[in-house]
């Protein structure tokens, strides 16, 4: 099917479930995702994944744009000292473009990592933080110039509880909104040409998270602040009350900007599991009740569930089926469910 427009893919797909291929029973077989979607489908990736032949097939098949799951962050750039490497990326970016995908960058600037040779300048000569910040975002941005399809600038600034925004080195260098605004100008000025996001979790979930993100967002914007877009991160699980992306979507795309549901997985641990297709399905719903300007994109994170962050880590008790394809690489309801949405749009 490769290089059929999304015309003809969706009259097959239209075809199959003519002659009783339901697509929510047990799929065997699904059109591949991207043909059927108006807007780009996304999905992280490892470099080890790509010497999984199982995944290249599949991703390549399905999604047109990759997200590295951890080789575009500060652990991943300075593995070996302070001064960044970025040959892990670098892999991802040399094989998407022989692939003719896509890659978003995620992200320079999160609480989560913070470089310890930036908590050593804090303490020696705060000075020069600013600086070294503006030129670090600089350097990570401008190595891919021209290359990507946009980038998480900054990820997740808001608090757990939601009221206030998080604590960290970069805030407290150069403020809870400084630290935003200078990261976003830096990457403007290394790659003009690149989408900027901000990125956050639980929006769905926590209304105070998502009006604390709000007001952030119109702060920095006030300021002159390049946001391009807004990334909502969407890992939620299925006792998520239906309606629940597409309200956040709806919020989200107030600010008239294109919107991205950045790392949707749906888990199985909490709910009934019979949700999941829906949830998928919604997912594309809300994207596609957008104007056709602002839908960023929908990218999963993750392809199979052996894949999954939420999955990998053995220490979590119960077992989980947070994707769209099965360990085996086959599709799930919720695979042929999105399929579907997306094809109605
Ligand atoms: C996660 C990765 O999936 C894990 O492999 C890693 O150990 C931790 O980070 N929100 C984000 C992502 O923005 O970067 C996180 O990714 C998941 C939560």
């Amino acid at each position: 099917m490769a290089g059929l427009d999304r015309r003809t893919v969706l009259a097959m797909a239209l075809g199959l479930s003519a002659c009783g291929a339901r697509a929510v029973d047990a799929p065997g077989e699904i059109a591949p995702l991207k043909s059927l979607s108006p807007f780009p489908l996304g999905v992280c990736v490892m470099t080890g994944q790509l010497d999984e032949p199982q995944w290249t097939q599949l991703a390549h098949t399905h999604f047109d744009r990759l997200t590295p799951e951890w080789e575009m962050k500060a652990e991943a750039f300075f593995m070996n000292g302070p001064r960044e490497d970025f040959s892990r990326a670098d892999r991802i970016v040399d094989w998407a473009r022989q692939q003719g995908m896509g890659v978003f960058g995620h992200t320079p600037v999160w609480y989560s990592q913070v470089p310890d040779h930036f908590t050593a300048l804090a303490a020696s000569a705060p000075q020069r933080f600013r600086d070294e910040y503006r030129a670090y975002v600089g350097r990570v941005i401008g190595h891919w110039r021209g290359q990507l399809a946009g980038w998480d600038v900054v990820n997740e600034p808001v608090t757990d509880e939601g009221s206030t925004l998080r604590d960290c080195l970069w805030s407290q260098q150069l403020g809870h909104e400084g630290y935003v605004i200078e990261a976003f100008r830096a990457a403007r000025s290394a790659d003009p040409g690149a989408p900027l996001l901000i990125n956050e979790y639980n929006l769905e979930t926590n209304a105070r998270k998502l009006a604390t993100y709000q007001r952030l967002i119109e702060a920095c914007l006030n300021a002159g602040a390049p946001i391009d877009a807004i990334g909502t991160q969407t890992h939620v699980d299925c006792e998520l009350a239906p309606g629940a992306i597409s309200a956040t979507v709806r919020e989200l795309a107030r600010f008239g900007l294109p919107v991205h549901i950045s790392e949707i997985d749906v888990s199985t641990r909490y709910g009934d599991a019979r949700r999941q297709p829906a949830i998928y399905a919604e997912a594309a719903e809300a994207m596609a009740a957008l104007p056709e300007r602002q839908r960023f994109g929908l990218t999963v994170w993750g392809l199979r569930d052996s894949d999954s962050w939420l999955v990998r880590d053995r220490r979590r008790a119960r077992a989980d089926a947070p994707l769209l394809f099965n360990g085996a690489g086959q599709p799930k309801p919720a695979a042929a469910a999105l399929g579907e949405a997306l094809a109605r749009i």
